[in-house]
């Protein structure tokens, strides 16, 4: 039995349902190239601002036998120059989606805009990095509102917004995002996280406070899917702790249309996008199950 695992994500079809998820590798328009050869379905780029940020000093990122907890601080060369990576980014054939950052709400759609210029394929915001300026943006429905309904006026391609898990509600800010029109949800962000060396008594990260990513998040992540699945209509993007393939359907099962995989790959290299893609056809084989689309949401019938 032949199986589709294309998916579809607002306007974007996508070959497979694996996305790059931002801030792992996706810095340079080689490095994005690669991972599409590698068997992505799409790539998305590590978070971009108008200006250059240089980000925190090292020690920024901490590995655990569980996941990541990482504070780079959003370090990018600012929209500008990022251009080029993403016309480079492009060569790879698979949707491109930038990762766009702001301090004001200005920001994000003036970044938005450059990157459109430059040939994104679709816009994700970072409304929900915890340890850089705007988590606080993803917190807040109005002000979620108010980005997304300002970005959605100034670019034409499909628009995604990133929360956080990091409030009371993720579906009141999930439906703020949709009222304002975004065309998808990507869920969910890291976990605001510290680590301590007992031997010195200090903080790790140079930051103190990072992000925890990786296996120990994807209850959480799921759980998110699963609860915005329950209350809006436009597609999801579930990522968190994506490591195996049994992952990625957990996450279509709970209400993804597709995943994102990050930390993993610090984990298994690059070759897991082909590994994960594998086994999906596989379990869809042996399950009778003939498309993604069969397999989204259906942990909801009960
Ligand atoms: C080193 C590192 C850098 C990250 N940088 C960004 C970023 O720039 N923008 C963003 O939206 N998310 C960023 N994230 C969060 C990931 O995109 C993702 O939401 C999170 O790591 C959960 O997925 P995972 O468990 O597969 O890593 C970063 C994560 C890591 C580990």
């Amino acid at each position: 039995m032949d199986v589709d695992i294309s998916t579809k994500i607002a306007n974007l079809k996508i070959r497979n349902p694996l996305i790059l998820a931002s801030g792992i590798l996706g810095t340079t328009g080689a490095i994005l190239k690669r991972i599409a050869m590698a068997g992505a379905g799409a790539v998305t780029t590590k978070s971009v601002s108008k200006n250059p940020r240089a980000g925190f000093p090292n020690p920024t990122v901490v590995k655990l036998e569980y996941g990541l907890i990482n504070a780079i601080g959003l370090s990018n060369p600012g929209m500008h120059e990022f251009k080029n990576e993403i016309r480079v980014a492009k060569e790879g054939g698979v949707p491109v989606i930038v990762s766009v950052f702001g301090e004001e709400v200005k920001e994000f759609s003036e970044v938005a805009y450059q990157a459109e210029e430059a040939g994104a394929d679709a816009i994700e915001l970072n409304l929900s990095c915890p340890h850089g300026p705007n988590i606080q943006y993803g917190q807040d429905p109005k002000l979620t509102y108010e980005v997304v309904n300002a970005v959605k006026s100034t670019v034409k391609i499909p628009v995604f917004a990133k929360l956080t898990p990091e409030v009371t509600d993720i579906v009141k800010i999930g439906l703020s995002a949709e009222k304002a029109g975004a065309d998808a949800i990507t869920a969910i962000n890291t976990l605001k996280a510290m680590i301590i060396d007992i031997k010195i008594a200090k903080p790790i990260l140079s930051n103190i406070y990072g992000g925890l990513s990786g296996k120990a998040i994807k209850p959480v992540a799921i759980r998110c899917v699963y609860q915005l699945y329950e209350a809006l209509s436009i597609p999801i993007i579930g990522v968190g702790g994506v490591t195996s393939y049994e992952d990625a359907i957990e996450f279509i099962m709970a209400g993804a249309s597709a995943v994102q995989i990050g930390s993993a790959i610090a984990f298994k290299g690059i070759e897991i996008f082909k590994e994960i893609e594998q086994g999906i056809m596989n379990f869809m084989k042996n399950e009778g199950y003939k498309s993604v689309k069969d397999m989204i949401g259906l942990a909801h019938k009960r």
